[in-house]
């Protein structure tokens, strides 16, 4: 079994055969972003700015018309505060802007660097698909939004993972979304200094200062 990744041939291809048979392009494009279900019916129209975050709402209505000095945003803040939901809202946004034209990705993070060390015993006869080189995450989309940036144990593994998808778009010129719980100086302790001045180079940081809207 092979990947389907967002921007596989094979989903190129059921993307232009969809669309020949009247789909609607974007919708079709974030029908393969691979956003859990939970996500998929964020639109920025439904969400108000909490107060203390209204920059980063701003930055991301401005980045999704291609509006913004910086390729990325990075969203920093305490759990429930609403970063990953504005990223996706920000991606939907831009993918309409586009035209769905450009496969979008979303990748957990944490979950996708699991998938990848359990991929390490893969074979081609094994009932299972077949891994994915992490840096085609940013190669292979326009827009990459990485949620979850650095939660759990950052081993130096995994900081090796970061530093090639951030390389990758760095090359790339992919456009980052990223969310994480960490505070900068924790992202300075956690990642190599190679992948957080890509992190900055790439991404304008903005911080959500409302509280966690899961606790209202
Ligand atoms: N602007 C908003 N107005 C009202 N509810 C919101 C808004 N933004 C997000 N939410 C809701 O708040 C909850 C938490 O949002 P979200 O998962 O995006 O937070 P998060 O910052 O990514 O949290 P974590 O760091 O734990 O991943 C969700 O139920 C979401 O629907
Ligand atoms: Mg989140």
């Amino acid at each position: 079994m092979t990947t389907l990744s967002p921007s596989s041939p094979f989903i190129a291809g059921l993307v232009r055969h969809r669309v020949k048979n009247g789909g609607e392009p974007a919708a079709l494009r974030m029908q393969y972003a691979e956003l859990p279900a939970a996500l998929r019916s964020v639109r920025r129209e439904l969400l108000n700015p909490p107060a203390g975050s209204e920059d980063a709402y701003e930055a991301a209505d401005a980045w999704s018309r291609d509006d913004y000095p910086k390729k990325g945003l990075l969203f920093l803040g305490g759990p429930g505060t609403g970063k990953t939901t504005l990223a996706v809202a920000a991606m939907r946004a831009w993918v309409e802007h586009n035209q769905g034209v450009e496969p979008v990705r979303f990748w957990d993070a944490p979950a996708g660097l699991e998938k990848v060390k359990r991929g390490f015993n893969w074979t081609p006869d094994s009932n299972q698909d077949e891994p994915e080189p992490v840096e085609k995450l940013a190669a292979d989309n326009a827009v990459l939004l990485i949620d979850d940036l650095g939660q759990g144990k950052v081993s130096d593994w995994v900081a090796s993972q970061f530093f090639l998808i951030l390389n990758a778009a760095t090359q790339n010129g992919t456009r980052l979304l990223i969310t994480t719980n960490k505070t900068p100086s924790e992202l300075e302790d956690n990642l190599v200094p190679a992948a957080v001045s890509r992190i900055y180079g790439l991404c304008q940081p903005l911080i959500f200062r409302n509280g966690d809207f899961r606790r209202l």
